[in-house]
């Protein structure tokens, strides 16, 4: 099992989630963070601490986000990790509530 990362943090970005996390699981890329399943422990101390409701556990992902899960698993062997809360973009409320970011993403 893992924790996953999903659409509504894209563009979002806002780190809230990364310095609850006690195994340092989280990895960031330009728009995006996501989980590396391997390192996450599934405590769930990330997901009430994220202001856009972006994480779920894999065994509880709405059904339209189900690609996330493999998405968070390769991203993680490729961006570097993030230990630290950081400022969120300076649009980051503008994409509050925006659905179907995926086209946004940045790899
Ligand atoms: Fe880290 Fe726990 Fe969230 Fe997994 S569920 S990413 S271990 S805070
Ligand atoms: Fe993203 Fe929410 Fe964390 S917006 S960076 S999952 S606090």
């Amino acid at each position: 099992m893992t924790f996953v990362v999903t659409d509504s943090c894209i563009k979002c970005k806002f780190t809230d989630c990364v310095p609850v996390c006690p195994v340092d699981a989280f990895y960031e890329g330009e728009n995006f963070l996501v989980i590396h399943p391997d390192v996450c422990i599934d405590c769930g101390l990330c997901v009430p601490e994220c202001p856009v409701e972006a994480i779920f556990e894999d065994t509880h992902l709405p059904e339209n986000q189900q690609h996330y899960l493999q998405l968070n698993a390769e991203l993680a062997e490729v961006w570097p990790n993030i230990i630290e809360l950081q400022a969120p973009p300076v649009d980051a409320d503008e994409w509050t509530g925006i659905e179907n970011k995926l086209p946004l993403l940045i790899k």
